[in-house]
């Protein structure tokens, strides 16, 4: 008979904040939050992020702690098991193929962001990463490196990518990403996290200290200095604007939500995975917030003070404003910035470690629920369920790479995973809380153990407000990117899953290991069904 109790567990309570923080943080918070910040206006975008965060980030987050700690107390790990466990009903574990696809996927084009954070940060410690005080020299170093298409020349065919030297560092990211969830959730993910979070965040206060006492650097642009870089990240109205303006733009909030959900890395169904181990009476609602608080300081306080002030004071706000692409600002335009600071290439180094470490920690989580719902739903060994895991990602991962042309595989992963599948998750996951649970159950989960005092207001943020105001933002999200797409030069995105073929690919594939997730839900819940009936008979 096959043991479904919980098989590991954290040592400690800050273990699993540190686990929950270390998901959170991430190329979010570095990368993606100061580009949107400063594309929106800082104080009107952070309105938006506000309120996404006050009614969807931390709600979703408290249901995902609830649910994931309920569930570990009845003997479950995985999304589709606490799924069936709280919604008696045949299709619930199925939605369970979104909490296992979301992370997979989005794992094979996440880890190539960290093999390139590992790669620049290895330069920069052996002083190879300054190509002079032309910004063109960066570009087309990292064009080269990834294998995409810069500039209007063809520098990459497909496959060319996986000739690049970013592929060595793929494969040393997948080793270590591997080995640590091999070793187990206190052994690996725990411990990789209680130095890994505090060395980011010794780092990123280095380059803070670095980046806010820069002053004017060039005396012949008096306007570049550090005081009007803070400014032009976080002044709430833009010039020609007025703040209601641009507090009127619904594409901005959309922005903001879907940041939260990415940055807090709630929606995902990982959070439900990384609670289960908690023991059955732990204070998750102060955890929960702990974490979130991490994850905030390190996204508004690092990340907000250090990307966009930094390229402003050297590159003025046209490069700001308008960055050589979606990974401009970070793995081109800062570097040219770090050539150009006193103490530049200790400080490029400091900057791309603390981005790779924050990584590896994200990117475990993203492996974690798999490998939890193999052990448990297939009572496959750790080994079986890592190597099972670790050839479906090395697959996708090789598809983006080999499609690196114009980042296309990525983009298209990022729209259709990271994006649409996501809000859909989430929408699952409030229901889910909220309705089928019960917000009132919900809470009184989320209450015991609690030292402190959890508002009632908050049961009925959860059962009206969060829905409420997910679906706006999913809905409005679909008009635009899908049913009224392909105005202002953005892709048809369902028209180009048939016109380009590889968009067609990638998901494809996806839909594949959809299908094999599906079978394997199927084959968890006859397992599951036997125990059950087993236990059963033991009592009579
Ligand atoms: N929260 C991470 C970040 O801000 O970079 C990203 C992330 C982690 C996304 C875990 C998805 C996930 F499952």
């Amino acid at each position: 008979m096959q043991d479904f109790r919980p098989r590991d567990s954290w040592t400690s309570r800050i273990g699993v904040i540190l686990a929950v923080t270390g998901s959170a943080v991430g190329l979010g918070n570095f990368l993606r939050f100061p580009g949107l910040a400063a594309k929106y206006g800082g104080g009107a975008f952070m309105v938006a992020y506000l309120c996404a965060f006050l009614l969807l980030g931390l709600p979703i987050a408290f249901a995902e702690w609830s649910m994931g700690r309920y569930g570990g107390r009845h003997g479950f790990n995985s999304s589709p098991g606490i799924y069936r466990l709280v919604w008696k009903s045949r299709i619930a574990p199925y939605f369970g193929i979104l909490a296992m696809i979301v992370p997979v996927c989005i794992y094979m084009y996440y880890v190539y962001i960290e093999a390139w954070c590992l790669a620049y940060s290895a330069r920069y410690l052996f002083g190879r990463m300054d190509f002079g005080a032309d910004p063109s020299g960066y570009e087309r170093f990292f064009a080269q490196f990834v294998g995409i298409h810069a500039h209007g020349e063809s520098l990459s065919t497909p496959g060319e990518g996986l000739l690049g030297s970013a592929v060595f560092f793929l494969i040393l990211c997948f080793v270590l990403n591997f080995t640590l969830i091999y070793r187990g959730l206190s052994k690996g993910i725990e411990w990789f996290c209680r130095w890994a979070m505090p060395a980011l965040v010794v780092c990123g206060l280095l380059v803070l200290i670095r980046v806010l006492t820069l002053g004017t650097p060039d005396p012949a642009k008096p306007d570049q200095n550090i005081l009007n870089g803070l400014g032009y990240m976080w002044n709430p109205v833009k010039p020609g604007t007025t703040f209601w303006q641009e507090l009127a733009n619904a594409e901005m909030w959309m922005a903001a939500a879907g940041q939260i959900f990415f940055s807090l890395s709630v929606g995902f169904g990982i959070i439900i995975t990384y609670a289960s181990y908690v023991k059955k009476d732990d204070d998750i609602a102060l955890s929960c917030l702990t974490a979130c608080a991490g994850n905030e300081f390190c996204e508004v306080a690092l990340g907000g003070l250090i990307t966009v002030p930094a390229a402003f004071v050297f590159l003025g706000p046209q490069v700001v404003q308008n960055p050589p692409g979606t990974f401009g600002l970070g793995f081109m335009a800062l570097p040219h910035v770090f050539s150009q600071m006193p103490l530049g290439n200790v400080v490029g180094f400091l900057f791309f470690f603390l981005l790779f470490l924050s990584a590896v920690t994200s990117s475990l989580s993203m492996l974690q629920p798999a490998v939890a719902f193999l052990e448990e739903g297939l009572g496959l060994h750790r080994k079986a369920s890592v190597a099972l895991l670790g050839f479906i990602t090395a697959l996708g991962s090789t598809g983006v790479v080999f499609f690196s042309k114009d980042l296309l595989a990525l983009d298209t992963l990022d729209f259709w995973i990271g994006t649409f599948c996501l809000y859909a998750l989430a929408a699952f996951q409030t229901i889910l809380f909220g309705w089928v649970l019960g917000a009132k159950s919900g809470m009184a989960e989320l209450r015991r153990g609690a030292e402190i005092h959890i508002p009632e207001s908050l049961r009925y943020v959860i059962q009206y407000v969060t829905p409420v105001y997910l679906f706006v933002v999913f809905g409005f999200w679909l008009r635009q990117n899908i049913f009224a797409a392909g105005a202002e030069g953005q892709p048809n995105r369902l028209r180009q899953l048939v016109t380009d073929p590889v968009a067609a690919a990638v998901m494809i594939f996806v839909a594949a290991v959809a299908v094999l997730f599906g079978l394997f839900i199927a084959q968890a819940v006859r397992n599951w069904r036997r125990a059950e009936a087993a236990a059963e008979e033991v009592a009579i």
